[in-house]
């Protein structure tokens, strides 16, 4: 058994991956300002600090007594239309986050260290999968970010010894499939809440940004990974921070078009997703689809939930149990 402090674990991604943790009987303490996560969807067990990462006092109440294994950290600003609007800003938080985040870890004794990284490190790529030689080139603030939190990284390692695993996730999305946790963001700007909100009746008709680009029907394609396998890669990347640190691109290496998404709720909802077709946005490249060969040739990963439909109707399920999202649920136990 483990012991584990995950920032933003009351976010999405964090969400599930305290469930991973729980569900093979580590103990974990999460902290999270709830600037964006909700605190129902943390089950009660976990011991809640309420508190920002660059808060010193939040950070000891954090850290206070216990000695963790590792800090798996995913608190961040990660809406790359905002970070156009505030560059400034989301390249101070998440670098601020993360360093103080990492500088409470190596004070406290603990030198293994997973940060949430992402595609947008590679902005518009070379080739199609995208594997980890590629040249790194964000086109955003926000992907300028988190590749500033890598390089930070590589120097907490060469000077405090922190071993990190950057995880480069692709398009995250799914719920849990026993219905414990899901996607409750808002603004939500992910494809499939949003689609599957639209078929509901609950926002209005999804916009598809761009219809003339070089892909088979004309609209974006991007790789979509289940959040629970996300999740799995995080447990599988622990161990090699036993040896040495790690960069892996996550992905399912499947591309779906917003079209092939759109017909895919269609089909697991049985409800038409009202749509109007829009302009391309700036800085969206065509395709993003992940090699994650690397990935799972030194963990063994492999994605459980591989498919468009069976991501998608997880996501469904969830959204019909939980149309107010976390508003109004209760803590697990
Ligand atoms: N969701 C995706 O598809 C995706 C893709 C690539 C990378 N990522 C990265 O994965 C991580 C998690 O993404 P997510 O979709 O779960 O986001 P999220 O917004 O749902 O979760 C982030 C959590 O961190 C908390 N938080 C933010 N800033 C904080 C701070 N300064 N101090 C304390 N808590 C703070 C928020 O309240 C929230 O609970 C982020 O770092 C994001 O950049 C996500």
């Amino acid at each position: 058994m483990g012991r584990y402090l995950v920032t933003g674990g009351a976010g999405y991604v964090g969400s599930h991956t305290v469930l991973a943790l729980l569900d093979r009987g580590d103990e974990v303490v999460v902290l999270d300002d709830f600037s964006k996560g909700h605190r129902e969807a943390v089950p009660s067990r976990v011991r809640l600090v309420d508190g920002r990462c660059e808060d010193p006092k939040a950070l000891a109440e954090a850290f206070g007594g216990e000695r963790f294994d590792a800090v798996l950290h995913f608190a961040a600003l990660s809406l790359v239309g905002d970070s156009m609007r505030m560059p400034l800003r989301y390249m101070a938080e998440n670098l601020a986050t993360l360093s103080a985040v990492a500088d409470a870890a190596v004070a406290h004794g603990c030198r293994k260290f997973v940060m949430s990284s992402t595609a947008a490190l590679f902005g518009f790529p070379e080739r199609i999968p995208i594997d980890e030689e590629q040249r790194l080139g964000p086109v955003s603030p926000y992907g300028e970010s988190k590749l500033m939190c890598e390089r930070a990284l590589d120097w907490a390692e060469r000077i405090h010894g922190l071993r990190f695993a950057s995880l480069r996730y692709f398009n995250a999305a799914g719920a849990d499939p026993e219905g414990r946790a899901g996607e409750d963001h808002e603004p939500e700007s992910h494809l499939i809440p949003l689609a599957i909100d639209a078929a509901l009746g609950m926002r209005p008709p999804l916009t598809v940004f761009g219809t003339d680009y070089d892909t088979p029907d004309g609209t974006g394609v991007r790789d979509y990974v289940h959040v629970t396998d996300l999740a799995d890669a995080h447990l599988r990347a622990l161990p090699l921070l036993e040896e040495r640190s790690v960069r892996f691109n996550l992905g399912n290496g499947t591309g779906y078009s917003v079209r092939q998404v759109i017909e895919a709720v269609e089909r697991v909802g049985g409800r038409k997703v009202p749509h109007v077709l829009g302009p391309r946005r700036e800085g969206d490249p065509a395709t993003l689809v992940a090699s994650s060969a690397k990935l799972r040739a030194e963990t063994g990963w492999s994605p459980r939930f591989p498919g468009l439909d069976e991501i998608v109707k997880t996501a469904w399920d969830w959204r019909v149990k939980h149309p107010k999202g976390y508003a109004g649920a209760q803590r697990a136990a």
